[in-house]
């Protein structure tokens, strides 16, 4: 069986003319005119065009007639001109004349067109993942992916960073989803957990003196899924010693820029930074997307000063008022408002104030409680011009600020505000070191509890754990959190202080992290780090609408691999081993 070729599918051009070669691939189509058949042959790379002659070559009469398409063929022949050239095609110029054809595997006729565009839901793509790997589009994302790896891989490793593997098998980690637990053979009723990210590794390995660290570090955390999130996920996990927040993030804009450079984009460092605060002021969420414009308006100052007895009654019990001003907006029609109203609604606000700015006057819901002269006031504040449409939301903050980051992200995907092909990337800075759990009213960690303390706040750390801020900082990428990490707490005084505002007693403290706080006592140099999102690196790099477009073997949003059907029941014999058995839910 001849399976050797001389070229790809896609490589063959003009210049070829006249060489004998040999392709293998899948059969793309199939036309049968008359005396000749033409088939396309496909494969990674590629697609070329055969021309076999059955009175030419009666020997191939056979296996031709029983070719169909996903077959997997050999071919020998000539490269010829083609008559017809195809631009569409890298080969289009060509054609080869076959002299020999091998059947190296017959296909069964695929659940969906491998060759053609069509509308194939997600559940069947996924249960055949390896015919829509093969389709070509995911493959790309692939590809790509193998080169931000490399781009990765050799950038940190130019500038003294070590690769380096941690364990799969461990205990559990501080990142706060549920863990994915391993049941011990050798040990019974006992666990290891999977990794929900290397952190205390890293640390570790800092303490170890391998003073730059990085990792692409596979991570898996039982939490609920999202388009942007996978049970099963990669970092970029970086870590690194005796160094200052001002040159770390250079490191990491130039690691970026190399990624982006890999599909043509221009990212300009140093990257625009943002507090916490102020991006919840401006935007309603830690993770803007900058991609444009339309920063909140504050306007609870004016209306605090309206008489009407609701509104004042929602400010009474603490309620805040943001405003976006839709440029050109006025034009919307009633239908198109109520949308933007059920956006908000979704999210808790009971409803929007709209004011629409034409003809030289106003319009809006809120005429009969909104003076002329508060209208006037709310339009110089907003900077409202002829022709914009002004949409205002009242509520409790938090809840505010969700609604209106959501329809400030649907207002400029619908507008046409964001262009494609530019990105927006920033450092979201000093978080709060702390959040209140609202159901327990517990203080937890905002990223990890070996994030340092903001040096500015550490003198009221105890007294008003809430507001203090921390060394953390995010990555965001066209509104997307890309990367987290922080300056690390590395005196173990510190962070058994921390331990203890966060409630957790020696007992539970010694059994999750006593390895950890040990270690701490022996040296710890300063250090500092980041975890960057590979995949959803990978989704804004490939313009993917889901997560799952830039994997190999994705899980769906259940958490399960339908290819595979994964998860599945374990066998009896397997369970007893193992001391485990089935309880009823
Ligand atoms: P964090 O938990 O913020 O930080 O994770 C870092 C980055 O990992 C990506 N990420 C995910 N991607 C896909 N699916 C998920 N379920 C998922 N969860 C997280 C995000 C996120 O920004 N150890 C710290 C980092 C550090 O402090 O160095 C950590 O894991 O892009």
């Amino acid at each position: 069986m001849n399976t050797k070729r001389t070229h790809n599918c896609g490589e063959l051009r003009s210049s070829d003319v006249g060489k004998t070669v040999s392709l293998a691939g899948w059969v793309h189509k199939r036309r049968d005119l008359g005396s000749v058949v033409f088939l396309d042959l496909r494969d990674l790379y590629g697609k070329a065009q055969l021309v076999i002659d059955p009175k030419k070559h009666p020997e191939l009469s056979e296996a031709l007639s029983s070719i169909r398409l996903e077959w997997v063929i050999s071919i020998t022949g000539t490269v010829k001109k083609r008559k017809d050239p195809n631009p569409k095609l890298s080969t289009g110029e060509i054609e080869i004349s076959v002299t020999d054809l091998q059947v190296l595997s017959s296909s069964k006729t695929p659940p969906f067109s491998v060759f053609q565009e069509e509308d194939v839901q997600e559940d069947l793509r996924l249960r055949y993942r390896f015919l829509d790997i093969r389709k070509g589009a995911i493959a790309q994302n692939l590809i790509l992916r193998h080169q931000v790896m490399l781009a990765v891989r050799s950038t940190l490793s130019s500038i003294g960073f070590f690769e380096i593997n941690t364990p799969i098998l461990g205990k559990t980690t501080p990142e706060g989803a549920r863990d994915y637990l391993v049941p011990s053979r050798v040990h019974p009723k006992s666990f290891y957990a999977l990794p929900q990210s290397p952190q205390l590794f890293k640390q570790l390995l800092m303490m170890s003196g391998m003073d730059r660290y990085f990792q692409i570090a596979p991570c898996f955390r039982d939490e609920d899924l999202r388009k942007d999130r996978q049970p099963e996920f990669t970092q970029i996990d970086i870590e690194m010693s005796f160094t200052r927040l001002e040159d770390f993030f250079p490191i990491i804009e130039e690691l970026m820029q190399k990624v982006f450079a890999l599909t043509g984009k221009t990212l300009s460092a140093p990257f625009p930074r943002l507090s916490y605060a102020k991006a919840l002021d401006l935007y309603g969420t830690d993770k803007p997307d900058l991609r444009f414009a339309m920063p909140f308006i504050e306007l609870s100052s004016i209306l605090q000063t309206v008489p009407a007895s609701f509104i004042q009654d929602l400010f009474s019990k603490g309620s805040i008022s943001k405003a976006l001003l839709v440029k050109g907006g006025a034009k919307k029609s009633r239908k198109e408002i109520d949308a933007f109203i059920q956006i908000v609604q979704n999210f808790g606000l009971s409803t929007l104030t709209w004011i629409k700015r034409k003809d030289g006057d106003f319009s809006s819901n809120a005429l009969k409680i909104l003076s002329k002269e508060i209208l006037t006031e709310i339009a110089t504040k907003a900077e409202m011009q002829e022709d914009d449409l002004l949409l205002i939301g009242i509520g409790e903050k938090l809840r505010l600020y969700q609604a209106m980051d959501h329809l400030r992200r649907h207002i400029g995907d619908i507008e046409g505000l964001i262009d494609p092909n530019k990105h927006a990337v920033l450092w979201v800075t000093d978080f709060p070191l702390f959040t209140k759990d609202p159901d327990t009213n517990r203080i937890e960690s905002a990223h990890h509890p070996f994030t340092a303390p903001h040096p500015e706040d550490l003198s009221f750390l105890r007294s008003n754990p809430e507001n203090v801020r921390s060394l953390a900082y995010d990555l965001v990428i066209d509104g997307y959190e890309m990367g987290s990490g922080s300056m690390r707490i590395h005196d173990s005084a510190l962070q058994q202080e921390i331990f203890a505002i966060l409630e957790l007693d020696e007992e539970q403290m010694h059994e999750k992290f006593g390895f950890f706080l040990n270690a701490l006592q022996y040296g710890t140099p300063p250090h500092l780090g980041i975890a960057l999102g590979l995949d959803r690196l990978m989704m804004i790099l490939c313009n993917a609408k889901s997560i799952r477009d830039v994997i190999a073997f994705p899980k769906t949003l259940h958490a399960k691999d339908l290819m595979m059907q994964a998860p599945s029941r374990a066998n009896p014999e397997h369970l007893q081993e193992l001391c485990l058995k089935h309880i009823s839910p």
